[in-house]
């Protein structure tokens, strides 16, 4: 059985005094759930946020890392920096990266090889945009993605998949729960094609709007093992009841 996962991306948010209410507050609501919650605030409140959440059950990862493992690269951060100051996860790969700073696929999977190497634990998104999926290529894109990112990378049960429909990201749009699972079952089946993983036991998120009335839908589908939140992370109420429905999947 998948343990169902919650991941809170906080994107560029928050100061030393909202990190430490928000966090403070999702610490305490969580408690001990049967889901793993893990909250990834900017790299400047990393520390902060390990502090605040040691003796929880709340893990901390970073929204991103370099590519490169050291060297003169102005402004990065290097896998092996993360995984040196305490942080265990780290997102990949996420259409913001891709969109705004030029990611490509290849960078992704050079991010990935390095994640890995450092021994983070690694979630890569992977989702079509509008116009791809008005054009019938969501399954084509979300193909590329997988084969540009995983092919030929070890150690891929450690990998997490986040299926983000870029169209659904901060949009309140999100894809029905049997659009999302009918996809997320596509890559589960990539998976296995493309890096000969065993897509059962590697865990697939959705992400894109989700928010407590809309998860215990998202998450009743067998293959939708928790979620990548975004607006809905900020807010410890809707984190909480997201995190919950997540436990509560069978
Ligand atoms: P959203 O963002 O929940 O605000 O749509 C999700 C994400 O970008 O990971």
């Amino acid at each position: 059985m998948r343990r169902p996962l919650v991941m809170g991306n906080w994107k560029m948010h928050g100061s030393r005094a909202s990190v430490r209410q928000l966090l403070t507050e999702i610490v305490r609501g969580v408690g001990a759930s049967p889901a793993e919650v893990v909250v990834c605030p900017a790299y400047v409140h990393l520390q902060q946020a390990f502090a605040l959440c040691a003796d929880s059950a709340v893990g901390v990862g970073a929204q991103d890392c370099s590519h490169m493992a050291a060297g003169a690269f102005t402004g990065e951060i290097s896998a092996e920096m993360l995984q040196d100051i305490g942080c265990r996860w780290v997102i990949l790969g996420h259409s913001e990266r891709r969109q705004y700073h030029g990611e490509s696929d290849d960078l992704v999977a050079a991010k990935l090889a390095a994640a890995l190497q450092a021994g983070l634990l690694p979630v890569v998104c992977v989702g079509e945009t509008q116009e791809e999926r008005e054009a019938g290529e969501a399954e084509y894109v979300v193909t590329r993605q997988l084969r540009g990112a995983l092919a030929g990378q070890a150690a891929l049960k450690q990998v997490v998949i986040a299926y983000e429909p870029v169209w659904a990201i901060g949009t309140g749009l999100t894809a029905t729960p049997g659009e999302a699972q009918g996809m997320h079952v596509f890559i589960r089946e990539q998976l296995a094609e493309i890096a000969g993983a065993d897509p059962a036991a590697m865990r697939v998120l959705y992400g894109g709007s989700v928010r407590a009335a809309n998860a215990a839908e998202l998450f009743g589908q067998p293959d939708i093992d928790g979620g990548l939140v975004g607006g809905a992370s900020l807010d410890a109420d809707e984190f909480r009841n997201i995190v919950a429905a997540a436990g509560a999947r069978q």
